[in-house]
């Protein structure tokens, strides 16, 4: 029987010291110190023994049982700090490594428009200034010199919060926002959005964005106007261009006119972008009305200056031959991928 414990001592020692995981030294416990295991079995045949050899042997088959149990113990945590470097190597981050780019986005055609336009007009000292959405009907119509009633008020209906506050429904609000506060010299531009009571349509939506602009000084004349135009309009698309104007009528401004650039697709002979004109009509401008001047407590009598205002989606439709005014709001990326 010595012999006996002697080999199981020696065989367990062997194999759990080589047991490669914990299911491994699971199924050796069970087949030395288990209840069927082979330990086992000889303990349980120790009523054989003798008197004398009894205890003898009992105290060895403890010593054995101790030490099979001690190499479990050893093997197991040797096995769980194997595991575990094996899980930092496998899990180890190289911090080094370049990482994937993230996707840019850039800026929305309108805001790049607006941008162009901005520095074309800072290049000429104008200020860039903004207003309300929001608006008094006192700024959007009443102090432009269109009292109710006014027939230019049919063009533009917009959405009312109340019978004198509304959504702008032009930037020239801000033309009667600045004179208010400022004295001349006034030069500034004013981008912003714009709101109309328009169905969606191509070329139509009930919100878009202008850019004003206005000039109140002592002896302005509509040469500034004009000399001040064209160079924004060669500015922006390109130095060969040409620009005319035609009267027209509004309100706050007198005289009044419409400016047109010379086509910068076909330089003027007439194609299909200016629909044979060789002509596109750009803006709205004219010198600032003595009505609206008085209004805002500016002597029309020593000061005089120029007014003009453009639709930003109209000018990037025309720069970019966008066909439909839709594809400006939607944010499908592979349109704005364009730009
Ligand atoms: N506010 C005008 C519109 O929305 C555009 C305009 C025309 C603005 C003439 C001006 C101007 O400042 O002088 O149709």
């Amino acid at each position: 029987m010595r012999q006996q414990l002697e080999n199981i001592r020696a065989e367990a020692l062997a194999a759990i010291q080589n047991a490669a995981d914990k299911a491994d030294l699971e199924a050796l416990r069970v087949r030395y110190s288990g209840k069927k295991g082979e330990l086992t079995a000889i303990l349980k045949s120790m009523g054989k023994l003798s008197a004398e050899e009894r205890p003898v042997m009992g105290q060895l088959a403890n010593e054995v049982r101790a030490a099979i149990e001690a190499a479990y113990e050893a093997r197991s945590t040797e096995l769980e700090t194997l595991a575990l470097a094996r899980k930092l190597e496998a899990e180890t981050l190289d911090v080094t490594i370049p990482a994937e780019p993230a996707p840019l986005g850039h800026l929305h055609p309108l805001t790049l428009t607006i941008n162009e336009v901005r520095s074309i007009f800072e290049g000429m000292g104008f200020e860039t200034i903004e207003g309300p959405e929001i608006e008094y009907d006192y700024y959007n119509f009443e102090a432009l010199n269109t009292p109710a009633n006014h027939p230019a008020r049919d063009t533009q209906d917009t959405f009312y919060f109340s019978s004198d506050l509304l959504l702008r429904t032009q930037t020239s609000s801000v033309q009667i926002r600045c004179m208010e506060h400022r004295k001349p010299p006034i030069r500034v531009i004013s981008p912003g959005r714009v709101y109309r009571s328009d169905a969606v349509d191509a070329t139509h939506s009930p919100l878009f964005h202008q850019i004003e602009g206005l000039l109140v000084d002592e002896n302005v004349t509509m040469a500034d106007l004009k000399g001040a135009l064209a160079v924004f309009a060669k500015g922006l698309f390109g130095e060969d261009t040409r620009v005319r104007f035609r009267p027209h009528h509004f309100p706050f401004t007198e005289p009044s006119a419409e400016m047109d650039v010379s086509c910068f697709a076909c330089g003027g002979k007439g194609c299909r972008l200016c629909k044979g004109e060789g002509w596109i009509e750009i803006l709205g401008c004219g010198m600032v009305h003595p009505n609206v001047l008085r209004g805002c407590n500016i002597d029309p009598e020593k000061y005089s200056g120029f007014a003009f205002g453009m639709g930003v989606e109209r000018v990037a439709m025309l720069r970019h031959k966008i066909d439909d005014l839709r594809l400006v709001y939607e944010n499908d990326v592979r349109f704005l991928k364009q730009f």
